[in-house]
């Protein structure tokens, strides 16, 4: 793993998800992806990223409601509307920093078709005639509060733990991939550390040859080095494509994982202002 930040008082899980490699996978092609279109002078990539600014800045003051709704229409989803409570509960920890903002829910935990939509843009997996939210981008409102989702779920209605799909999004993550993707277009190897890398370029064995050809098209017609073009299209990457297993995980996730809740979504605060904003008194919600 390129690297862990964990949330103030949080510990490492002894439990690894199984489904790691799953998210990995789904991360790893977006990679690909990213690399191939550098190769190909295409900037798709670039599109996502401004639609996200624009739903962060469009959706102010939106994320609370958006997760509600979000976590409404995982209780409806529910399999067993007996056995889910239909609780929601909203909590803000000051765990350090400006403090964290957890969304729970015992609803559905999610699927895998839950992790991929939320791991996308504008890609709703929701049937409209059931489901409260339908365009795929109400989930972006939160980063306006902050810039590391992190969700952890129940892999299975009766799992006995969050042992699902545990992820998150950090552009510290995105910016990981500057080294070693410089490495491969100057022709160096990669360290031991930047294994993880490799192992993503290593699915598609013409990416190392495509990048080449392309850094050096792309040289011939333009003045700016290699290095800085590089780091600016990082710069347009968007790191809520990017989910990255989540292990570190604070005291309060273990207290909603013992008080039965199927998922749990911490958003750690970007500013004091944001962490006005988790505190209006929305603290605690029973559906139904
Ligand atoms: N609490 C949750 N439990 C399970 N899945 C979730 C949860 N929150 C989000 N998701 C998944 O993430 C996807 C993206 O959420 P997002 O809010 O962006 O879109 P949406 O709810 O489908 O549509 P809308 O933009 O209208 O809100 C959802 O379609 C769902 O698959
Ligand atoms: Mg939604």
């Amino acid at each position: 793993m390129p690297y862990e930040t964990s949330l103030d008082g949080s510990r490492k899980s002894t439990r690894p998800s199984t489904l790691e490699a799953v998210i990995r996978a789904e991360t790893g092609s977006k990679i690909r992806s990213f690399l191939y279109q550098l190769s190909e002078g295409v900037t798709d990539y670039r599109s996502i990223h401004s639609l996200t600014e624009q739903v962060r800045h469009q959706y102010h003051g939106r994320f609370a409601i958006e997760l509600i709704q979000n976590a409404y229409d995982a209780v409806s989803r529910a399999a067993d509307r007996k056995a889910s409570q239909c609780r929601i509960e909203m909590q803000l920890e000051m765990d350090g920093g400006f403090g964290t903002l957890y969304v729970a829910n015992d609803g559905a935990q999610f699927s895998h078709s839950n992790f991929e939509s939320v791991s996308r843009l504008g890609q709703s997996d929701k049937d409209p005639a059931t489901s409260v939210g339908n365009k795929g981008i109400g989930f972006r409102s939160v980063l306006e509060i902050s810039q590391k989702p992190r969700i952890w779920s129940r892999r299975q209605e009766a799992s006995p733990e969050f042992d699902g799909y545990c992820f998150g999004f950090d552009p510290e993550f995105t910016k990981s991939i500057y080294d070693p993707a410089l490495a491969i277009l100057e022709g160096r190897p990669l360290s031991i550390e930047q294994e993880w890398f490799a192992e993503i370029i290593g699915e598609d064995p013409s990416l190392c040859e495509r990048l080449h050809t392309g850094a050096k098209r792309r040289q011939a017609q333009s003045a700016n080095s290699t290095s800085d073009w590089l780091r600016e299209e990082i710069g347009y990457l968007s790191p809520y494509l990017l989910p990255w297993p989540q292990s570190l995980r604070s005291p309060v996730v273990d207290d909603l994982e013992t008080r039965g809740f199927a998922s749990v979504l911490a958003l750690p605060l970007l500013s004091p202002a944001a962490a006005t904003l988790g505190s209006r008194p929305i603290d605690f919600v029973r559906l139904a």
